[in-house]
């Protein structure tokens, strides 16, 4: 990548109040101001995540206009699935190479917000329920565009996990949840990966805007963390720019020349610290640099070559859910039918402000009968339509009674997943779901094919299918990847990156999504998605990180050992089947004693294998010290808990095939014994016991036996643990002198 000559970046001291106003807020839509009396131009910023949507003219943030062509890869609820760093990375790589040529410095994404309910209308555009996988992905992914010199931006950043009133809820979550489910990912890509670029949301947390949120931009963003890069606002999501830049915000988009002149007011009477002005304008003049430094104007991409990584990724995305062998097909087009609009009609990405105008569009259609031949197809349905409903029904179901096999494409139309509203079930439309029970009526041999952005709910007739394929949202391959699978081209070696409930009322967030009166309370806590159904033991239609293959694969002699930060594991993965595959291999942590509240399991670490039939490999998973860290609430910091870990490896969270367990010391901070420390937890602790009973039996009047007796009884025991020592005083009539020697004693004093 040639290094372009940059003007020499001016230090922001030097320049007036009126220039670094002007930095702090974009010239247009997606450009950046420069800094014109130091020759400095500005960049450019693009949409993002899964391709470019590049505007040089008409501009808006909701898809609204035509952007230049670009490739489609899969959105990040496919991307996901594949489970793979390097197809993210691959993917990337090739965005990037789009945006240099482009013209484009910065991608807006990664989207890495959790998936906390499968109504979020944006699901889609985010990778996962799990913290780890997302966290992992999104390292990939920004690592890769950036090593290709161009910037990320992460977003969005944070607690947007809906879309029900985006611009204004206010999310009330408790503090483990906050850290453990909702920051972690971005804490593991800040820390990680250094992303040129954060996006903030619309959303208020905790009472206070995003934008104006000085604990989410300075004190976790810059002090906890080290975020060394810039933080851009969502596109409209700044009200009072001064503001802003006091929190933490350096930019404010799209252009808001008010936003311009209120920094400018606000900087000459003083209200708006000198301090705060020069990191904004500093945190621009960076990014500008970094920009122009890596500036190609040569740069040019191939479209098929990016197209090819577009498919490779669309194959690894597929999650088959059921085969009851019909899965490979032969290519051989006799008796095969093709039913459903999604067929010719691909959906493949989502709706908003990700919409990408792709180089290339495949059909499964098309693709299906480039491998067999010409097959009947009959439409179905139109999807967001009822139109014609009774006809095409008819027709697709005569199609189906003459037909040896099915393919029957079903899925949600666009008008039911977007960005700035979410769903109000997870349903397949009704008019899909009478087709498919009339299809199953006539045809045994019925295999389906899903394209949704987000989970949706199986029906016991769409799970009984010969086969079901989740081909979520695939990008501008779709259609080959999709044909590629069927016919056994290529092996399934999809995850599911979220769990697939049987019903809305089981998620965990059900009973607090998306809230009222635009506030919304994360009542499940840390149990958000396989945590809260495992948590529960409720029956799933198909647990987090499930995937079938057309292989079989064995997995034996699981090692874990504690290494100097976190753990590290190799287990033996053979495949048993006959065909060559791929498999992903899953690591989840837990804490058998924990005396903190915890899910079951969680995922900490993750691989995958590429094996021949009958071959084995030994694969090596290491779990860095702040994978295993929880949020200590009374520290208010990371600490790892003392204990036996216990590691499960497997090939979804509900399938483990292999256990270990190992002792971490931890490093949680120990906190001097109070008064209120109860003697439970004064027993726990080295010498307790001794003195208690010592406690006690001086408490007693002369003759008497005193209260140690209470711990002979083991009902009373348990009750006394609960007690505050320093309630001994009311209690037991001991002097609280006493008692603070004795805490003194413990405390090492
Ligand atoms: C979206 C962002 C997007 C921006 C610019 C906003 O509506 O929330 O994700 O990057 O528009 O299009």
């Amino acid at each position: 990548m040639p290094d372009q000559p940059v003007p020499a970046l001016p230090d922001a001291s030097s320049l007036s109040i009126a220039e670094k106003a002007a930095l702090t807020g974009g010239a247009d839509f997606w450009n950046l101001h420069g800094v014109p009396s130091h020759g400095l131009p500005g960049i450019m910023m693009s949409d993002g995540p899964h391709g470019l949507r590049t505007q040089h003219d008409a501009a808006d943030n909701l898809g609204l206009h035509d952007s230049v062509p670009a490739t489609c890869f899969p959105p990040a609820v496919g991307l996901a699935a594949t489970w793979s760093r390097e197809t993210a990375a691959a993917v990337a790589r090739a965005i990037a190479q789009e945006a240099l040529a482009e013209g484009v410095s910065v991608v807006l994404g990664p989207g890495m917000n959790i998936k906390r309910s499968p109504l979020c209308g944006r699901n889609f555009e985010y990778f996962s329920e799990d913290p780890h996988l997302t966290g992992e992905l999104a390292i990939a992914y920004v690592d890769a565009l950036q090593a290709a010199g161009v910037g990320a931006s992460v977003k969005h950043f944070a607690l947007n996990n809906q879309e029900t009133d985006r611009m204004r809820v206010d999310v009330q979550v408790e503090d483990r949840a906050l850290h453990e489910i909702y920051l972690r990912a971005f804490r593991s890509v800040v820390t990680r990966s250094q992303p040129w670029t954060l996006m903030h949301s619309y959303n208020s947390v905790r009472g206070t805007t995003v934008a104006e949120n000085r604990f989410l931009l300075t004190e976790v963003l810059r002090e906890r963390w080290g975020f060394e890069g810039l933080v851009v606002s969502d596109w409209g999501a700044i009200v009072d720019r001064p503001a802003a830049v006091a929190a933490g915000a350096d930019l404010q988009m799209p252009a808001a020349p008010a936003g311009q002149a209120a920094v400018e007011a606000a900087a000459e009477s003083g209200t708006l610290d000198p301090a705060a002005l020069d990191r904004a304008a500093t945190k621009v003049l960076d990014l500008i640099g970094r920009g122009l430094a890596h500036r190609d104007p040569a740069a040019a991409y191939d479209v098929a070559t990016h197209h090819a990584v577009a498919l490779e990724a669309a194959r690894r995305a597929i999650v088959l859910l059921e085969n009851d062998g019909i899965l490979p097909l032969s290519e051989d087009a006799a008796g095969l039918a093709v039913i459903g609009d999604f067929a010719q009609t691909p959906r493949y990405q989502g709706a908003g402000s990700s919409h990408v105008n792709p180089t290339r569009l495949s059909s499964a259609l098309d693709a299906i009968r480039d491998i067999v031949g010409d097959v009947p197809f009959a439409r179905g349905f139109v999807p967001g339509s009822e139109a014609d409903a009774e006809a095409l029904r008819e027709e697709a179901l005569d199609l189906a009674r003459g037909a040896g096999t099915v393919l029957l494409f079903l899925g949600l139309g666009e008008d039911v997943e977007s960005e700035g509203y979410d769903r109000t079930d997870m349903d397949l439309p009704a008019a899909q779901e009478r087709l498919l029970q009339d299809v199953i009526d006539v045809s045994d041999r019925v295999v389906v094919v899903l394209s949704n952005g987000s989970a949706i709910r199986l029906s016991p007739q769409l799970r009984s299918a010969s086969a079901v394929l989740e081909a979520w949202l695939l990008g501008q391959a779709g259609g080959e990847a999709t044909a590629d699978i069927l016919f056994g081209r290529v092996n399934p070696s999809g995850k599911l990156a979220e769990t697939l409930p049987l019903r809305l009322e089981d998620t965990p967030s059900y009973l607090h999504f998306p809230g009222e009166s635009s506030r919304v309370h994360y009542g499940e806590g840390l149990f958000v998605g396989y945590r809260g159904f495992d948590a529960l033991g409720t029956e799933v239609a198909y647990p987090f990180g499930y995937g079938l293959s057309y292989t079989t694969f064995a997995y034996a002699d699981l090692a874990v050992a504690a290494e100097a930060d976190g753990l590290a594991l190799e287990v033996t993965v053979t495949n048993t089947g006959s065909r060559a595959g791929r498999e992903v291999v899953q690591a989840y942590v837990s804490v058998p004693s924990s005396r903190l509240v915890r899910a079951p399991r969680e995922l900490k670490g993750f691989g995958d294998v590429e094996l021949e039939p009958g071959a084995s490999a030994r694969l090596r998973i290491a779990i860095p010290g702040t994978e295993l860290q929880h949020w200590d609430v009374r520290a208010d910091d990371w600490a790892v808990e003392a204990g036996t870990y216990r590691v499960e490896v497997g090939a979804s969270s509900r399938d483990l095939r292999c256990r270990a367990e190992v002792e971490l010391a931890g490093d949680e901070r120990a906190h001097p014994a109070t008064m209120s420390t109860t003697v439970g937890e004064l027993l726990a602790l080295p010498g307790g016991a001794e003195a208690i009973g010592t406690l006690l039996a001086a408490g007693a009047p002369e003759g008497e036996e005193g209260a140690g007796g209470l711990f002979d009884d083991p009902e009373m025991r348990k009750m006394a643990e609960q007690i505050p020592v320093g309630r001994f005083v009311s209690l037991v009539g001991i002097a609280p002198e006493q008692i603070q020697q004795l805490l003194d004693h413990i405390n090492g004093c």
